[in-house]
């Protein structure tokens, strides 16, 4: 690719704004929470409102910092998305292919989902846009969407090695395209579909690894029909019919299980503890962590099981738990693909050995996630062996030391997950850099504190 070459100056945190906090052992965890609205629904909600025709309204809206960055580019793209407060949000869509060129480059922050799935929506539109990212964005891989997206026409602009600052101009219309996801990804699977939604006859997505999808479920919450088959050896078709209208519905985001996962994990760890996370969404391809933690033993319960807007939802109770290590399947690795690192710091108190392996894709995630959390276990006195694909964890049943220094590298569930750590370790442990957190719970310390964990604020 040729194009715009200057790096992307945009990191939303820069290193004068790090937040250092500690995290301290404490006394058993106890009470009810409601984590924030999901993220992958959040991204979802908004691009599908801006290309519905007519005003969607959602509640329960993650207002972190990579959904307000989707908030942001859709209302650049002329699809006015306004916060009417308490997670309430109206987006004025302005139908498919009815988005305009944006004024100035769209900037994704530190979101992966934001940007892929934009980049799959303007595929289908005939006007130019560039988009960038903080420093981690910047350097994450954008060939897998790019690669597919320019089979259906649309144009991509930027630096040789396929990453951002990228400059796209979509098609007029787009060709339809079969593509089997080359990794089992969802946004790359999202990305072609939404760019389907503007193209004359049938896009399908071949999936050899299933994968979340709430794009899918979302589309028909909007009126599109999208049909899903099992083929031969377990490959799934996911189909929709481009040249479609989208009907503005009302979207009910359900609570985020990847952000309910680093309560309910400290819960386990920590003696005493029995903490209920309220409306989480549980649909199968996302709850593979629950699954996991109860295989090792874990105290986890689904109470109130029942399905709003098309998502499965449950109320979860994890209680203080003797966890013992097992082998994690790998074929289960993309339904909890965001949290191997809090499950990494379950697997650190647990007896015995755990092994995680199939975990490529976590290499390309806001950091490298598997150096990232090796470095964070061996920083909190865990034994622990880095493997290409994953990692190997040697717990000691119910004990670290802690006491260590943990780089959260950019990365959100980094500094979450060492947060855990701290909690239940026999020493503090210390974050770099707490702000990242913004991007996905901006209100984690507030919540983890009001179930009695001690994390503060320190001078580094
Ligand atoms: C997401 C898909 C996953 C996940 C990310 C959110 C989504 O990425 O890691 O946090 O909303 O589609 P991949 O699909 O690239 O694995």
């Amino acid at each position: 690719m040729t194009g715009p070459s200057s790096p992307s100056s945009t990191a939303s945190h820069p290193a004068s704004a790090a937040q250092p906090w500690r995290a301290s052992p404490c006394a058993a965890l106890t009470g009810a929470v409601r984590v924030p609205g999901d993220k992958s629904m959040s991204h979802r909600a908004l691009l599908l409102g801006a290309l519905a025709v007519g005003r969607t309204t959602v509640s329960g809206l993650l207002e972190s910092e990579d959904v307000i960055a989707t908030a942001g580019a859709v209302t650049a793209l002329g699809a006015r998305a306004v916060d009417r407060g308490e997670g309430n949000w109206e987006i004025d869509g302005v139908g498919i292919g009815g988005l305009a060129e944006p004024q100035q480059a769209l900037d994704f922050g530190n979101s992966g989902t934001g940007c892929r799935l934009m980049m799959g929506v303007l595929a289908g539109h005939p006007i130019t846009a560039t988009f960038i990212g903080d420093a981690s964005l910047s350097r994450r891989p954008m060939k897998r969407i790019t690669d597919p997206l320019s089979q259906m026409g649309a144009r991509f602009a930027g630096p040789e090695g396929g990453t951002l600052p990228i400059t796209l101009t979509g098609a007029n219309p787009p060709l339809p395209l079969t593509y089997t996801l080359p990794v089992a990804s969802a946004q790359v699977k999202s990305a072609v579909l939404l760019a389907g939604l503007s193209a004359p006859g049938q896009t399908t997505v071949l999936e050899p690894v299933r994968t979340r999808d709430h794009t899918e479920n979302m589309l028909r919450a909007f009126g599109c029909e999208v049909a899903v088959d099992e083929g031969p050896h377990g490959i799934h078709a996911v189909r929709v019919t481009g040249e479609c209208e989208l009907t503005p519905t009302h979207v009910d985001v359900p609570a985020d299980p990847s952000s309910a996962a680093f309560p309910l994990v400290a819960a386990l760890l920590v003696e005493g503890s029995d903490v209920l996370a309220r409306d989480v969404m549980v649909n199968p391809l996302r709850a593979g962590l629950f699954s996991v933690l109860k295989e090792m033993g874990a105290d986890i319960t689904f109470e109130n099981e029942r399905e709003t807007g098309g998502e499965r939802v449950a109320d979860i109770r994890a209680r203080f738990s003797s966890l013992k290590g097992i082998v994690v399947p790998p074929e289960g690795a993309a339904s909890m693909i965001d949290e191997y690192p809090v499950l990494a710091v379950a697997a650190a108190f647990a007896e015995g050995k755990t092994v995680m392996r199939g975990l490529e894709e976590l290499r390309v995630k806001e950091s490298d996630r598997i150096s990232a959390t090796v470095a964070m276990l061996e920083a909190c006195g865990a034994e622990v062996e880095e493997l290409e694909d994953g990692m190997i964890v040697t717990g000691r049943g119910g004990r670290i030391s802690g006491g260590g220094h943990v780089l959260t590298g950019m990365d959100h569930r980094i500094a979450m997950s060492a947060v855990v750590a701290g909690l239940a370790a026999e020493n503090a442990v210390t974050i770099d850099d707490a702000a990242m957190i913004a991007t996905s719970f901006p209100a984690f310390r507030d919540l983890m504190t009001g179930l009695g964990a001690q994390i503060a604020p320190t001078n580094g």
